[in-house]
């Protein structure tokens, strides 16, 4: 059976913030989990679409608050968004406005992104500063400068990111090269070059897969990008993009959280779709720490129940290295392997405030810098928790469904941003969880402390 044709669509945001989750856990899981597709390609591929004038119909898109948010931003653009199921239809034949609204740009970092698409499309764009966030400063330096490599004049005045080319007409192709691979400067370039003026080289871009399906949207609309997935990437301008049907690739983020959600609670569950080869290092650790994984299929994999945990050391980075995003759920999970892990997260400079939260759960976890010593303890045991980001409140549900008793989880708006109605998954899976309201004093958390920043990652 395919679990998710049963999920309820869910409506997201107006539920969550009053909502916690409660898990009871020590249940090990079963079953089938269907893949949604991948957060991180939905987003920019949003942001695509503003590349292009007919219209394009977008398959397998995950149902997030984050991309419904990112539907608003395009809707305030003038375009129109329509969006039923796993599908959306974009229409971005008309746009309005080149000035994105301050306040949904600055909770949705991906929606900076599309300063390429809008510049590339009108040769101006007014664009709020996404700010920094939980995970860290998140500059947006490598954006601005490729775009000036491009020939756009750009000025940021009362946090907003004014750019524009002068003289009217199209950007102009340009050899930039990236201090660091950056996942959404890539982006934003690559959109930009995809209607400028001549060649342009991205040199030592990202080679994250959400870049590559970003190419191959593109391309699908008649665009000319050679090499996404590699770290140069080569763009011949085209005076327009056509309409497309186009199918996103499965978040391999949330595969990955679903396979520690396997390992964790030592259960077998079957995962599909999926692509392996975006797994890579999710894989080799699971299996390195005593995790059995199997390929079954090109799309499908199984894994079984660990015997022994074994502890590793992780250092997170840009792919195919380590992905961040899977940091705090292998931190989860290394909480109750045997012997002493090291998780050293190099992406982002304040990526490990779960830890904390975590130790509430009985873990034996210490920070220095931005390193994560993890001692791993025999079991843990139900506690509140908080979440503070996406994946940090996806390790916190994950430890949950392995700790004895109940975990009350807040957090839940941050979950509902960026996976696609996880609690009921797992709950199809058999886990013992339950949405409930629960009555919050503003600007008070129920544990008592102040609530989290909230933005997306
Ligand atoms: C994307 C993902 C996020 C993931 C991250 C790293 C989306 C919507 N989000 O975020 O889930 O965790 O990649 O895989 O796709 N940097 C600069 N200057 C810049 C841009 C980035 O110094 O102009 C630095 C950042 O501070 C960070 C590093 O580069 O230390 C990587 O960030 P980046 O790859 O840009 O992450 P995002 O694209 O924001």
């Amino acid at each position: 059976m395919n679990p998710s044709t049963s999920l309820p669509d869910a409506k997201l945001a107006p539920q969550a913030d009053s909502s916690v989750l409660q898990i009871w856990g020590g249940h090990p899981l079963h079953g089938h989990v269907k893949i949604s597709g991948a957060k991180n390609s939905a987003l920019v591929i949003m942001a695509g679409a503003l590349l292009c004038s007919g219209d394009c119909h977008i398959r397998n898109v995950p149902l997030l608050a984050d991309v419904e948010k990112m539907g608003q931003v395009l809707s305030a653009l003038g375009v129109r968004v329509s969006h039923q199921g796993d599908i959306l239809d974009i229409n971005a034949s008309n746009i309005t406005t080149s000035k994105a609204p301050y306040e949904l740009v600055t909770q949705l970092r991906a929606s900076f992104f599309a300063i390429g698409s809008i510049l590339a499309r009108l040769g101006v764009a007014q664009m709020p500063l996404p700010g920094g966030c939980a995970i860290g400063a998140r500059p947006v330096d490598l954006h601005v400068r490729g775009l000036q490599a491009m020939g756009a004049e750009v000025q940021i005045e009362h946090g907003i990111c004014n750019a524009y080319v002068p003289g009217g007409g199209r950007l102009k192709g340009a050899k930039i090269y990236l201090d660091t691979p950056s996942v959404g400067a890539t982006e934003t370039l690559m959109m930009a070059a995809t209607l400028a003026d001549g060649e342009t080289i991205i040199e030592n871009a990202a080679r994250e897969p959400e870049v590559a399906d970003l190419a191959n949207f593109c391309n699908a609309m008649g665009a000319k990008i050679h090499g996404a997935g590699t770290s140069i990437i080569t763009i011949v301008g085209v005076p327009q993009l056509h309409s497309v049907d186009y199918s996103i690739i499965p978040d391999r983020i949330e595969t990955g959280t679903f396979l520690v959600a396997g390992a964790i609670t030592r259960s077998e569950i079957l995962l599909s779709p999926v692509v392996p080869d975006h797994l890579i290092p999710v894989i080799a650790k699971l299996r390195e720490i005593g995790v059995p994984i199997i390929e079954e299929g090109p799309d499908c994999l199984r894994l079984l129940p660990a015997e022994t945990l074994k502890a590793t050391y992780i250092e997170t980075m840009p792919h195919p290295g380590f992905p961040t995003d899977m940091q705090a759920p292998f931190m989860a999970l290394l909480t109750l392997a045997e012997g002493d892990s090291i998780i050293n997260e190099s992406v982002f400079e304040n990526r490990l405030r779960h830890a904390s939260e975590l130790n509430r759960l009985g873990a034996d976890i210490r920070v220095k810098g931005n390193a994560a010593f993890v001692r791993g303890v025999p079991m843990l045991s139900g506690a509140p928790v908080i979440g503070t980001d996406l994946r940090a409140s996806a390790a916190l549900v994950l430890a949950g469904l392995a700790a004895e008793g109940q975990t009350t989880f807040q957090g839940l708006h941050h979950l509902d941003r960026g996976y696609d109605r996880l609690d009921l998954k797992l709950l199809q899976l058999g886990a013992k969880i339950k949405r409930v309201q629960e009555v919050v004093t503003p600007g008070v958390t129920s544990n008592g402390s102040t609530p989290p920043v909230t933005i997306s990652t």
